[in-house]
């Protein structure tokens, strides 16, 4: 028999940020008027120490067993409301969270009925939700001590030899015969304020690591299969590299693939005239024993002619419409030309550049640069010095930001400062280990800030330039910043993960295959024959196969069809025709509702929106419910491409709003009604702009 559902809601003034609009006493009314809601509390502060403490009072009092918050956004107060549920005796699951602050108060300034109208329906489906909820629990799965460092550069072994300090066990891979990654083409690195060979770095490194008794490597090795998740990963090795012939068993993972230089194939007379070369090559030729000539002069290889003027132009084939800036070009080219003077200070070097990105502490190297003689010229972004070969004499032309004029400069070495891409392996690897990558091929983090070396996936961390070109420094510090990441799990033994998974039930499941066959963490697997299992340890509940599966088999742990469907109908029960319902994914979406909020951006107070944890989530049958009850539009907001939290989700969403609209325009319904943004979390902009299109396209102001 089903429990008598208890519902507390609790309705924050947020002092005057939410009642400075929002009439709570009567969204508290109404509140105590909806079907099962056993007990209101308006706070003036609920997220205050006293206010948490009397909620648990409350909860403990009136037996409340579902809980509704009405105050900011889940976005940063849901876990510690979460956390005062559970400490009085509640199950955090059966929490509704409902913001009338970000959506509401802030959004809808200078109409307080309608804001007060929209709180209340936003409430009536927190509430119409939180009946439906039901317990869930973390996954706690055990981690042993074993890391797996993927490439041997400096990162790579900066975060083996970090992992292996601590006490576990690191099995460096290494696809060439050498450890050393991109410093083994590299000549000089510039640290703090001296210049180190970076043989002597790369040696260092490696008699630390080859002589600590934690750290395996194995060199020519790649990996041919990865299957498992945190914990308990099997990784099978090509056979042909060193490394066992058996699987080996990792608990944790750390990509350190470095990155190589982009050929900047027809770009000034690139790959068919020597004389034109990139920095990398540079560092090669500064190598080169062959191109000192017994005088001293510099020379290229095979030839006799000194070079007595070298070009340096940076930002090619990066920084534009393609690409970013490539992060380390200004500070190689400063580094470079100064080696050129020191080989033979009367080499004359210019510098071409459009705007010197360098740190504090390059500058030092910079001033020397200026000091030693290198000279440079500013050229503007959308005039790019232009090269000729006059009666064999290269020469570049140049205009002068500064000084308002062009100078032609002769030239005998031409040195591009280009941008850089990832690992050759990186393709192979993003497949293997169901991670996303740039078109660069540079690896993608979980988010910028708040996972800087983290993949979505637990236990898998990245580092140095398998994300993007960094310098000697940043190399290190993220190498030792992955290895403190995988090393929390392997330090606890073990992992909790969110109990948001999905769950299929195989009473109706015909075996279609789609669930295991889109699912972007390969967590579903076919156990026996006609009966996938969902592998919880590597679901991440992004939803994609419950929205997919075509027998409504597969349901989400808090997201469930159910849940979803009572907040559509919540949402449409009154003035349908006045309302838009919004499907918003947790993340990006909601971040850029809540920027919308903070930044007090105004838009017309149509949209009910409800929270999903992807775009992904989102059914073609909740849309088409939401038409059916007459809604006056549907939203579906996800994450920019490629940025989706769940890897391939918005791709996913982005195909079924596409097929939806074909199911509506079949239907009867108006297929431009249906709307689909992407939206970054910073966007509030985008978001409130929609909005006021929405309104004004759907014809409700
Ligand atoms: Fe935002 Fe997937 S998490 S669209």
């Amino acid at each position: 028999m089903r429990e008598d559902i208890r519902v507390g809601v609790f309705v924050c003034d947020c002092g005057s940020n939410i009642a400075g609009v929002v009439d709570v006493p009567q969204v508290v009314a109404y509140a105590k008027g909806l079907p099962n809601v056993a007990f209101v509390d308006e706070g003036r502060w609920s997220c205050s120490v006293d206010a948490l403490s009397d909620m648990q009072e409350s909860i403990k009092e009136h037996h409340l067993n579902r809980v509704v918050i009405a105050s900011c956004t889940p976005r940063t107060h849901e876990p510690l409301f979460k956390r005062n549920v559970k400490e009085a005796g509640l199950n955090p699951y059966l929490l509704e969270f409902v913001s009338i602050r970000e959506q509401v108060s802030w959004v809808h300034m200078n109409e307080p009925e309608m804001a007060t109208d929209k709180a209340k329906d936003l409430v009536r489906m927190g509430v119409a939700k939180a009946v439906l909820l039901e317990e869930g629990e973390e996954i706690r799965l055990p981690v042993k001590q074993e890391c797996l460092v993927i490439g041997g550069g400096v990162a790579g072994m900066t975060a083996a030899l970090n992992v292996a300090q601590q006490g576990f066990d690191a099995i460096i891979l290494e696809k060439e015969p050498h450890l050393g990654g991109i410093l083994n083409k590299v000549t000089t690195v510039s640290h703090d304020q001296n210049e180190m060979a970076a043989a002597d770095i790369v040696k260092a490194k490696v008699d630390l690591v080859e002589t600590h008794p934690n750290i395996t490597i194995y060199r020519n090795a790649a990996i041919e299969e990865i299957e498992g998740y945190i914990g308990n990963y099997k990784v099978t090795l090509k056979p042909n590299g060193d490394g066992p012939g058996e699987p080996l068993d990792i608990s944790t993972i750390i990509v350190a693939t470095g990155m190589k230089e982009i050929e900047p194939e027809g770009f000034y007379g690139y790959g068919t005239d020597p004389r034109v070369v990139t920095q990398l090559q540079l560092e090669e030729l500064l190598r080169n024993a062959e191109c000192r000539m017994p005088s001293g002069e510099f020379r290229m290889p095979n030839s006799e002619c000194r070079i007595q003027d070298v070009v340096i132009i940076n930002c090619v084939n990066s920084k534009n419409e393609t690409r970013g800036c490539c992060n380390i070009g200004c500070p190689v080219s400063v580094k470079n030309a100064l080696a050129l003077k020191n080989l033979k200070n009367d080499i004359r070097v210019h510098i071409l550049y459009r705007d010197l990105s360098m740190v504090k502490e390059e500058h030092f190297h910079l001033d020397a640069a200026k000091e030693a003689g290198v000279k440079f010229i500013r050229f503007p972004d959308d005039r790019y010095p232009e090269v000729t070969d006059e009666s064999g004499r290269l020469c570049v032309r140049v205009h002068d930001i500064l000084l308002g004029r062009e100078f032609t400069i002769p030239s005998d070495l031409l040195v591009l400062t280009t941008a850089f891409k990832g690992d050759d392996t990186v393709d192979e690897i993003k497949g293997l280990l169901k991670v996303s990558a740039s078109a660069d091929g540079f690896f993608q983090e979980a988010h910028a800030k708040l996972g800087p070396v983290d993949f979505p996936a637990d236990g898998i961390s990245l580092c140095g330039c398998a994300k993007s070109p960094k310098n000697y420094r940043e190399s290190c510090e993220e190498g030792i910043a992955a290895a403190m990441r995988v090393s929390i799990p392997m330090k606890n033994g073990y992992i909790e993960a969110e109990g948001i998974v999905a769950d299929i039930d195989l009473t109706d499941c015909n075996n279609c295959g789609l669930c295991y066959k889109r699912c972007p963490y390969n967590a579903i697997k076919v156990v026996e024959e006609a009966e996938p299992a969902v592998i919880k340890a590597l679901c991440k509940g992004c939803g994609l196969c419950a929205a997919d599966c075509p027998k409504e088999c597969i349901t989400i742990v808090h997201y469930s069809d159910e849940q979803l469907l009572a907040q559509v109908e919540a949402a449409l029960e009154e003035e349908a025709d006045k309302k838009i319902l919004g499907f918003v994914c947790h993340w990006c979406a909601l971040g850029g509702v809540d920027m919308a909020g903070v930044s007090r951006l105004q838009y017309p107070p149509h949209a009910r929106l409800i929270r999903v944890m992807c775009s992904a989530r989102v059914p073609i049958r909740l849309i088409e419910r939401g038409f059916e009850l007459g809604a006056a539009g549907v939203l579906v907001a996800g994450c920019e491409f490629p940025t989706c939290h769940y890897i391939t989700g918005n791709y996913a969403c982005e195909t079924r709003v596409k097929r939806a609209k074909k199911r509506l325009a079949k239907r009867g319904y108006d297929p431009e009604k249906l709307w689909n943004i992407w939206c970054s979390a910073a966007d509030g902009p985008k978001f409130a702009n929609t909005m006021r299109e929405m309104a004004t396209q759907l014809d409700l102001v």
